[in-house]
């Protein structure tokens, strides 16, 4: 492949299956600072994280989140956490255009950097929805200690693959459309 970030990107996929080995702080730190590189509205970052390394919170989410089983053997989980307070935040030229709106989408990009920091880092990890699912983030809530005003948005478990798994290419010419639709 012509460009190693190409290549990450192209063959990066959702990893179910791990090892159980521990991810070092010093890992999560390469993979938060991904995160946090991420472009949003108004460069008002309106994230906070949630790096989750001991085995009782793990458990517990395992337990209790319908869509997380693969918890169980993941080495730490990232929650990727919206502040709409911070977005709402009235910002210059910007005043009138504001109104908490944008979180959503800033922490998303910042949880596909994360997804792809850990695919190039040699990890496995799959985004787990919490948002907009009210009985999941109210479970993120409880076990994390998340305050009312923070919106848990993804529960990334992420771990040492247990096998190599396969790229599905994902690419299909009828979706781009040229100039016009
Ligand atoms: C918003 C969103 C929510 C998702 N929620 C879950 C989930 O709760 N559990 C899960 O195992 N995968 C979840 N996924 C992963 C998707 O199933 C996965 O990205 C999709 O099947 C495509 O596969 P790939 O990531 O390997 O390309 C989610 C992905 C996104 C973007």
């Amino acid at each position: 492949m012509e460009n190693e970030a190409l290549e990450v990107i192209y063959t990066r996929r959702s990893v179910r299956s791990f090892t159980g080995e521990a991810i070092s702080r010093e890992s999560l730190m390469k993979i938060l600072k991904a995160g946090m590189a991420a472009p949003s509205a108004r460069n008002i970052q309106p994230w906070a994280f949630v790096a989750v390394t001991e085995r009782g919170p793990l458990d517990s989410l395992c337990e209790r989140l319908p869509y997380a089983k693969m918890l169980d053997k993941a080495g730490a989980a990232i929650i990727v956490c919206g502040l709409p307070g911070k977005d709402a935040v009235s910002v210059g030229q910007y005043k009138d255009a504001i109104g908490g709106k944008y979180w959503v989408l800033d922490c998303s990009a910042a949880a596909e950097n994360i997804l792809l920091a850990c695919h190039a880092m040699g990890f496995g990890a799959v985004w787990t929805a919490a948002y907009p699912n009210e009985d999941r983030m109210a479970v993120v809530r409880d076990v994390i200690g998340v305050p009312e005003d923070v919106m848990p948005l993804a529960v990334i478990p992420i771990g040492v693959p247990r096998d190599k798994g396969k790229v599905t290419d994902k690419f299909k010419e009828a979706n781009i459309h040229w100039d016009r639709w």
